[in-house]
């Protein structure tokens, strides 16, 4: 790819409004900040530098620009983000090639495009009667039978037919989880697609319809393209619709989310009945900081409730709870209850740590002291985990006048904990700040380099002085950045990174420069120093080899002369 037009798209963009976009930013300064996405964090320490167009995270270190940023968040590759961005500012990318890279699973995309429609055509026609009155029933019309694309599967094995028709063979059919031995996999059942992050149909579930003794719903098995930790039911929606909503809301299944969508609730994504994973999490995390559980009333719903938010509390995130009513899911209650009241449950949503007190003090038997005490203990415990140092007095306060305890008695025993709670944490910390300490002359070419980036004068200066660098890393990074410029007659921090990307070694050298914070302003002087730190690396280097030689040479002229040499060196001749 050339890169005129990958810096020509990068130049038309702004890192703020792209990274901003995805995650939120708060401008500080010049810059802005935000929690980095790429390690488990709840403190801004990624700042996104609207001047330089680069980022960095303080704490994990990651450090690009606005390509490299979106590869890692996305997950897409280098084309794809080129191509993401060409379209966001009209410039086109043309790859023939494109489609090459991503052919290996075309052929199952477009399988699942032919079932789609094969489906979507049964339901339609006059042999989905059946099922369409029991949608009816449920009260799914039309619009929403579009909308989620549900179709219907028959007793015969058509479709497995017209797949071989379109020169499938045995073997792709397995493949895609549609068919097996020239037979359908999916019989008389209602088909729900299944969506990646990115809205391409990875998947199928089916539910059964009819009185039949079947499991409920039967899912695509897992392929190349369907991993079902990976994915969450209606995440490339709410990507879309969480931002604006400033919140999430994670449901259980499928058929939540869609009786959801008819209440014009669409910041909504489905577990589709497995625990929560990692993946999961991650994803999720990247949708809002303002995360809602709403899973099903019944105790399996419960105890998935505890869970999950025990999950994203490792990960210093406090979800919020709904609680439904022992029988409902959000389905029911949604069709039973209405719009509004379903509203206003989201905006009642409780913190996870009270939820979590809740259900602790249901189960306890506070006529017993024994208990009761437990009981007690148990919420300071709790409470100790909570950050928001209102919500804890709030807690304390009601826990007092509750239990006709003194508040400064409780308050003394909250601290305790709290402290036993921080020790391990602080000692964490500490160890992992243990950073190498780098030598003057490292941080000497680190901050060449990276005024060398900043101030295209800087570069001319350098080349004149013709500094040697013993490592190869920083002599490859030099040279580039001399070509760089020559070709281009103009270098940024930004456009740099990107030529780099492909220099293993390069790369590395630009993320230890981009790693700290640096004086952003270059004086003669200050250069002057940086060129003599580096000269005296060499120049020690230099006398460290004629020293050794000296030690090694047998010839008493030669050793006096070796040593002359020395001498010079060390005076500067
Ligand atoms: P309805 O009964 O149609 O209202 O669905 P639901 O959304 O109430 O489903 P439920 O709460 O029972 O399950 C939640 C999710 O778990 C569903 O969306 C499915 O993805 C999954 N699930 C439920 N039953 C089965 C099953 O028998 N097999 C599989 N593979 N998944 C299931
Ligand atoms: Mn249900």
């Amino acid at each position: 790819m050339k890169n005129d037009i990958v810096n020509d798209i990068r130049r038309r963009v702004d890192i703020v409004d792209i990274i901003g976009e995805r995650i939120p930013l708060i401008a500080r300064g010049k810059n802005f900040f935000g929690v980095c996405p790429f390690h488990n964090d709840s403190n801004p320490s990624m700042c996104v530098s609207r001047e330089k167009q680069i980022y960095t995270c303080f704490s994990c270190h990651a450090t690009g620009n606005v390509y490299t940023f979106l590869e890692n968040y996305e997950h897409w590759d280098f084309r794809e983000t080129l191509k993401y961005l060409g379209d966001l500012v009209g410039i086109d990318v043309g790859y023939a090639n494109y489609q090459k890279r991503e052919g290996k699973f075309d052929k199952i995309y477009e399988a699942y495009r032919i079932a789609l429609k094969y489906y979507q055509n049964n339901l339609a026609s006059s042999v989905g009667r059946e099922a369409k009155v029991y949608l009816n029933n449920r009260k799914i019309d039309d619009e929403v039978i579009k909308e989620f694309e549900i179709g219907l599967s028959l007793s015969n094995n058509d479709l497995t037919k017209l797949l071989e028709k379109k020169d499938y063979t045995l073997l792709e059919l397995n493949k895609c989880g549609l068919s097996s031995d020239n037979r359908d996999i999916y019989h008389d059942r209602i088909m729900f697609p299944l969506y990646d992050i990115n809205g391409k149909i990875v998947a199928f579930s089916g539910r059964i319809y009819k009185n039949n003794d079947q499991n409920k719903y039967l899912n695509t098995k897992e392929t190349d393209v369907f991993k079902k930790g990976h994915m969450l039911y209606h995440y490339h929606i709410a990507r879309e619709v969480a931002r604006s909503e400033k919140c999430v809301i994670i449901m259980e299944g499928f058929m939540d989310v869609i009786r959801a969508s008819t209440i014009g609730v669409h910041n909504t994504i489905a577990l589709m009945g497995t625990a929560l994973t990692q993946e999961q999490i991650q994803l999720i995390k990247r949708l809002s900081s303002n995360i809602i559980l709403c899973l099903d009333g019944d105790d399996p719903g419960q105890a998935a409730t505890l869970q999950a938010g025990e999950l994203f509390l490792k990960e210093k995130i406090e979800v919020k709870v709904i609680v439904l009513p022992e029988n409902d899911d959000p389905d029911s209650f949604i069709l039973r209850e209405g719009e509004e009241r379903f509203r206003s449950l989201v905006e009642n949503a409780i913190y996870f740590s009270n939820y979590k007190i809740r259900s602790l003090r249901r189960n306890t038997n506070l006529q017993n002291d024994k208990e009761k005490a437990f009981y007690i203990d148990k919420v300071l415990e709790e409470t100790a985990e909570i950050s928001d140092e209102i919500r804890v007095e709030i807690i304390l306060k009601n826990l007092a006048k509750e239990f006709d305890i003194g508040y400064n008695t409780l308050e003394m025993r909250f601290r305790e904990k709290k402290e036993k709670k921080e020790k391990p944490s602080s000692f964490i910390t500490f160890t992992n700040q243990v950073i190498k300490e780098k030598t003057k002359y490292v941080k000497a070419v680190e901050n060449l380099i990276y005024f060398m980036l900043t101030y295209d004068w800087v570069i001319t200066e350098t080349k004149g002085k013709h500094l040697i660098f013993p490592e190869e890393k920083y002599r490859i990074t030099m040279n580039e950045i001399f070509y760089y410029y020559e070709k281009y007659g103009i270098i940024t921090i930004a456009d740099f990174y990107t030529y780099a990307l492909d220099k293993q070694c390069v790369k590395e050298v630009l993320d230890e420069v981009l790693r700290e914070n640096r004086e952003s302003v270059v004086t003669a002087v200050l250069l002057e120093e940086l060129y003599k730190a580096i000269r005296e690396n060499s120049l020690n280097l230099e006398i460290n080899r004629l020293k050794k030689k000296i030690e090694e040479e047998l010839d008493p002229l030669e050793q006096a002369r070796l040593a002359e040499q020395i001498r010079k060196l060390r005076i500067g001749d």
